[in-house]
C-alpha cells in the first residue's frame, strides 16, 4: 500500500459518544492532530478543545481553515441538520455524516414516516398533523396506548406513549398548543403502538454500500427493570441477541435494502452513520426511528467492536471510496454503565467534583460526557450523563461483571446508574 500522509481530525461535539469518537482517533494510525469542538472535561486532558458553535457552518469551515483538519467527523444531528456537511464538502472539506437532506430523516419524523411508507419498509401506521382539532379529533376516536411525536427535533423527548385518551389529548395541546418543544411541535405525528422489543442497528453507509455494525441494545428508562421516565441512554451493550440471525436477515431486505435504494431513488447520496431503532414484534421487524449519526451511548461500544480501523473507514465513506468487505469486527462483547448527575433526567445538579480510579483494569476505559475540567485540575460534573465506564469481555456476562467492579470506584455527590445494564439478554442467557 502507498504511504499515505497522516490527516489531522476534528471531531465536532461534546457527549461520551464523541469521547469514543476521541479514543478511536488517538489509536488511528492514520491520524495527526486531533482536535475537538467543543469537547468536554474529559475530552481536554487527551485533545485541544476549541469553543466554537458547532451548529454554525460557517464557524467550522472557518476552525477547519486555521487547523488545517483534513477530515471532520460530525457527532450529534444538529450540525449535520443545519448543513455543516454540505458547507464543507462544497469548500472540498471530507466530512463523515450526511448532508442536511439525508439529516432530514432524523430532523423530521413527518418526512421520515412519507418516506419509510413510499419506500413500503415496514413500520408502525401513523398521521401528521399541522392543526391541533384534526389531531385531537383523530385519537378521540383511535385506540390507546397509542404514541404522540412532535416531529423535529427535541433532544430526545418529544416521544410521549399515552395509555389513555386523555393523556394523549394532553400531550397534543402541549406539543400543538403550548408548543413545549417550539417549532418541533408544529408537526405532530401519532402512531400506532408497537409491542415488542427494540434494538439499535448502526449502519455505516456509503450510497448503497453499508457495513452493519453489531446490533446494540439501549437502556432509556432512568431506573431499573426499564422504569421512570425516559433518558438519552442509561448503558447499552452489543452484540445484541434479540436480534437473531433470522431477524438480522430480515432487517437488511425489508428495511436497509429499500432505505438506501428509497434514499438513491429520491437523489440522496447518503453517507456517515444511519442508525436504525426497530421493534423487534411478531409480525417481524419495523422502523421505530432513524437518526442520523450513532447513537449515544451505542458508539461507546460500537468502536471497540471493530478491529478495522475506524477512522480510515469514516475517511472512505467521506470520500465515497468505501467497500464493506474490507472490514474486521472483533469477537466478544462490550457494555456501558452511564453515571449519572443528581435530579437527571430532571432538573441536575451542576459543579460536583468527580473522583476517579487511579489505574483501570485491561479491557476497561471510562469516557467523559457531561464534564468539565476546573482551573486546579480536577473534573467536575457538568450535564446529565456524567460519565460511562466501558468494558469489554469474552461475553456479555464477563463485559457486566468487569463494567460494574469498576462503576464504584466513581464518586460524585448525587451519582445514579442502573444496575441492570444487559438484564433483557442476561435473563435469556440463565433461561438456556
Ligand atoms: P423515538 O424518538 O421515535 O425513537 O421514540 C423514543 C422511544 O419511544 C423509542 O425508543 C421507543 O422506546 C418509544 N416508541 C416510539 N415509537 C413507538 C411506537 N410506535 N411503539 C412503541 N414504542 C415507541
Ligand atoms: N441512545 C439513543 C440515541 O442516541 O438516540
Amino acid at each position: 500500500m502507498a504511504l499515505q500522509e497522516k490527516i489531522d481530525v476534528l471531531i465536532l461535539g461534546s457527549g461520551g459518544r464523541e469521547h469514543a469518537l476521541l479514543k478511536a482517533c488517538l489509536r488511528s494510525p492514520r491520524v495527526g492532530k486531533v482536535r475537538v469542538a467543543p469537547g468536554n472535561g474529559g475530552m481536554a486532558l487527551e485533545a485541544e478543545c476549541l469553543p466554537v458553535d458547532v451548529a454554525d457552518p460557517a464557524a467550522v469551515l472557518a476552525l477547519v481553515r486555521r487547523t488545517g483538519s483534513g477530515l471532520v467527523i460530525v457527532g450529534p444531528e444538529v450540525p449535520l441538520a443545519a448543513g455543516v456537511v454540505d458547507v464543507l464538502e462544497d469548500a472540498g472539506v471530507p466530512a463523515y455524516g450526511p448532508r442536511a437532506a439525508g439529516a432530514r430523516l432524523e430532523a423530521s419524523k413527518a418526512f421520515t414516516k412519507d418516506f419509510l411508507f413510499r419506500h413500503g419498509v415496514p413500520t408502525a401506521a401513523s398521521a401528521t398533523f399541522t392543526a391541533l382539532e384534526p389531531a385531537l379529533a383523530h385519537v378521540r376516536g383511535g385506540p390507546v396506548p397509542v404514541v404522540i411525536k412532535a416531529s423535529g427535533l427535541a433532544a430526545g423527548k418529544g416521544v410521549v406513549i399515552a395509555t389513555t385518551h386523555a393523556e394523549a389529548e394532553a400531550a397534543l395541546r402541549d406539543m400543538m398548543g403550548a408548543k413545549v418543544f417550539g417549532a418541533a411541535g408544529d408537526e405532530v405525528v401519532v402512531e400506532e403502538f408497537m409491542q415488542g422489543e427494540e434494538a439499535s442497528i448502526m449502519l455505516m453507509v456509503c450510497g448503497e454500500e453499508y457495513l452493519m455494525l453489531p446490533p446494540s441494545q439501549d437502556h432509556k428508562r432512568v431506573g431499573e427493570g426499564d422504569t421512570g421516565p425516559n433518558t438519552g441512554g442509561m448503558g447499552a451493550y452489543a452484540p445484541a441477541d434479540v436480534v437473531t440471525p433470522e431477524v438480522e436477515r430480515r432487517v437488511r431486505q425489508e428495511i436497509i435494502e429499500p432505505t438506501l435504494r428509497g434514499l438513491r431513488q429520491d437523489g440522496v447520496d447518503y453517507r456517515g452513520t444511519l442508525y436504525v431503532g426497530i421493534m423487534v414484534t411478531a409480525q417481524g421487524p419495523k422502523v421505530v426511528e432513524f437518526n442520523v449519526r450513532f447513537g449515544d451511548p451505542e458508539c461507546q461500544v460500537l468502536m471497540p467492536s471493530l478491529e478495522t480501523d475506524p477512522v480510515a473507514i469514516m475517511e472512505s465513506i467521506a470520500r465515497g471510496t468505501f467497500k464493506a468487505s474490507s472490514v474486521r469486527l472483533r469477537p466478544g462483547s462490550t457494555v456501558i454503565v452511564v453515571l449519572a448527575a443528581g435530579g437527571y433526567p430532571g432538573e441536575i445538579r451542576k459543579g460536583d467534583v468527580i473522583s476517579l480510579p487511579g489505574r483501570l483494569p485491561a479491557d476497561v476505559d471510562i469516557l467523559h460526557a457531561g464534564t468539565v475540567r476546573l482551573a486546579d485540575g480536577s473534573v467536575a460534573t457538568s450535564g446529565g450523563r456524567v460519565l460511562g465506564v466501558v468494558a469489554h469481555g469474552p461475553d456479555l456476562r464477563s463485559a457486566v461483571r468487569l463494567a460494574y467492579e469498576v462503576v464504584p470506584l466513581i464518586k460524585f455527590e448525587g451519582c445514579h446508574y442502573r444496575r441492570d445494564i444487559g438484564h433483557r439478554q442476561l435473563r435469556r442467557e440463565s433461561a438456556r
